[in-house]
């Protein structure tokens, strides 16, 4: 979900509504607002996308909900109750004062629930979350019948009482109509920043809803409260002692967040591919020839004891390190195991501090991947993270970290984050063999350079896009698509399919091409689209032929080969319906190449179907869930 909070002098709808517009990639099921205009709160919340509410808003021009100075939004994924008016957040105490907005889940919500009904309280939703407005309510009449004034600081004590009730994750904002110019937070295990602006302060699950206004925010600790008013920002922890925050200057660009003149979020973010991969790799060679991590808290005798590395990630950033492992066993000569999060968290691997657990993540905030890591700690292994969100909770709870710079990623499908992601796997795999000793300053230099090369050659391949547009339109009709690849082609299958998948809404799969005989290939039938990622001839020609063997046998069942090769192979023209050449790179570099077809491929075949390519139906960009 996507959280915002403002306080100022400003009319704050039409802030909170900005800011929800960029946070809605976290969640778009349904949206609401709480604004306080003098002694009201006033809401309003709607099922569906942003627009919903937007329409009902425009209705309501007679009250102060457009002009009251303190309000919260919300933009939801659901969890506990489907998507409905009723369960959109805010959420009201029983007697309206106080709303409530939450991101995460609270996990002991039954027993509460049924203790506060015991009250008499009835809930008006199915929701987690009406828990805590209820509590913070009743919290509040505690501390006033005890005597205490009403202001800004008892509704921050408030906050602290009722989250101490609560277990599992949970952002919470609230705004209380007796304290009109305040905004009170609670934050744990769920992501939330302060921005710091000039007789005006903000509140957002991340800084994109916040950069227009200010550049100066403030990362919360774990288990911290924070109380923001017009003039001030305090912080605390949840027992009320006061705590601090980590300050930092955001050097992103509003217009980096903006969808410049492309008509999707992702087709930008495609575009921007070469120049995030170039980012990526400034400055990361030193003068001395060492590759440069961004934060380390471990010694370079701490890298030399690891006898073993996992990665850890969900979703496409998974597939980002299925390419890893390739790329660090060859490298390092250290094994490497690569795991989906959420199986890794629940299975009891074998770890110790000599484990490395890579832990791969854009928004740094997924809940499976973060506790994955926390897992991973606490069997003391050390952990480097891979983040595109400075600030987040991976990296901060890691004890390296190397960050993608990649800038704000909106559109759903994860893009220039997974190419980014890939170059931080490389730099890793070579300074774990450099420290190690098992490559040298100049052979690592090598493939730094031939990184560098990988921006200018990927402008040039997005230049020549426009047959995969044409395929694209082609095969928007059929009911199946299949991907097969080797070696580091395989996992760039399994992101063809799983792009197709979650922005076309069709049935894709990959597979590892040598795979295909051992049962899949029954799947194909006259005309069946089969996508192959044939390996580079240099270097490792015996692969490649075995792939291009793979391409005959699917074709003698009658599949359509859509052939991914590099330029100038020309001993897979015979075998392509369609051919698809992507410039030369060193075989385990490749996947930065020949992914981008099949990112443009499943945006078009998406758009050619009439489905929003940058919020597709079901699903969130950063699930803050487990
Ligand atoms: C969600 C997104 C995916 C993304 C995955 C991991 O499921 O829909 O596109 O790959 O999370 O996200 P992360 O932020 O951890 O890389």
């Amino acid at each position: 979900c996507g959280i915002v909070g403002y306080v100022g002098k400003r009319p704050a709808l039409s802030i909170v509504l900005d800011g929800l517009r960029r946070l809605e990639y976290r969640g778009y099921d349904s949206a609401g607002v709480a604004v306080i205009d003098r002694d009201e709160v006033l809401t309003e919340k709607r099922a569906g996308k942003l627009a919903n509410l937007e329409k009902a808003l425009a209705d309501r021009v007679d009250d102060g909900i457009a002009v009251g100075s303190t309000a919260i939004g919300h933009t939801r994924w659901a969890t506990h109750g489907g998507p409905t008016d009723r369960n959109a957040h805010p959420h009201a105490s029983g007697d309206g004062r106080i709303a409530v907005i939450h991101n995460g889940i609270i996990e002991n919500f039954s027993r509460l629930r049924a203790e506060i009904e015991a009250t008499g309280v009835e809930f008006t939703s199915d929701t987690d979350t009406e828990c805590a407005a209820h509590l913070l309510a009743a919290e509040m009449r505690a501390l006033r019948e005890s005597g205490s004034p009403e202001g800004p600081q008892t509704l921050a004590e408030g906050m602290r009482r009722a989250v101490s009730r609560l277990e599992g994750a949970f952002t919470l904002l609230a705004v209380d109509v007796q304290t009109p110019d305040a905004v009170v937070a609670a934050r744990r295990n769920s992501p939330l920043v302060v921005g710091r602006g000039a007789g005006e302060n903000f509140l957002a699950s991340d800084v994109s809803a916040f950069i227009e206004h200010t550049r100066e925010a403030i990362e919360l600790g774990q288990d911290q409260v924070v109380l923001i008013t017009p003039g001030g920002i305090e912080i605390t922890d949840f027992a009320g002692a006061p705590a601090a925050g980590k300050e930092f200057h955001i050097d992103w660009d509003a217009s980096a967040a903006e969808k410049g003149g492309y008509d999707y979020f992702m087709l930008k973010e495609i575009a921007e591919q070469p120049q995030a991969i170039a980012d990526t790799l400034l400055g990361r060679l030193s003068e001395r020839g060492d590759i440069v991590l961004d934060e380390v808290r471990l010694t370079d005798q701490d890298l030399r004891d690891v006898d073993k590395v996992f990665i850890v990630a969900c979703g496409t950033a998974y597939h980002a390190g299925m390419v890893a492992k390739y790329a660090i066993e060859h490298w390092t000569r250290i094994p490497c195991e690569v795991e989906l999060a959420s199986e890794f968290r629940y299975r009891d691997p074998v770890l110790d501090r000599s484990t490395l657990v890579v832990a791969v993540s854009q928004s740094g905030e997924t809940m499976d991947t973060l506790m994955a890591l926390r897992h991973a700690k606490q069997q003391k292994a050390r952990v480097l993270a891979i983040c595109n969100t400075n600030g987040s909770t991976i990296p901060r709870e890691s004890d390296a970290v190397l960050y993608t710079h990649g800038g704000p990623e909106i559109a759903v499908a994860s893009t220039k984050a997974f190419l980014t992601q890939l170059v931080a796997c490389y730099l890793i795999g070579l300074h774990l063999a450099q420290v190690r000793g098992v490559m040298y300053a100049d052979e690592v230099a090598a493939v730094v350079s031939r990184l560098r090369r990988t921006p200018d050659a990927l402008r040039e391949l997005l230049g020549k896009m426009e047959d995969v547009r044409a395929l694209a339109r082609d095969l928007k009709s059929s009911s199946t698509v299949l991907f097969i690849g080797r070696h580091v082609g395989y996992p760039v299958a399994l992101e063809g399919a799983l792009k197709l998948k979650e922005l076309a809404y069709m049935h894709a799969e990959g597979f590892a091409a040598g795979e295909l005989k051992h049962g899949p290939i029954a799947l194909i039938d006259k005309g069946t689209p089969v996508v192959c990622v044939v390996p580079s001839p240099a270097g490792r020609g015996v692969m490649r032929d075995k792939v291009v063997s793979n391409i005959q046998e699917v074709r003698a069942r009658g599949a359509r080969t859509i052939v991914i090769a590099e330029q100038g192979d020309d001993g897979v023209v015979a075998y392509a319906d369609h051919l698809i050449e992507v410039p030369r790179t060193p075989t385990l570099l490749a996947p930065l190449m020949t992914t981008v077809p099949l990112q443009i491929l499943a945006c078009e075949i998406a758009a050619a179907r009439g489905h929003d390519v940058d919020q597709p139906r079901n699903l969130a960009k950063s699930v803050t869930v487990e």
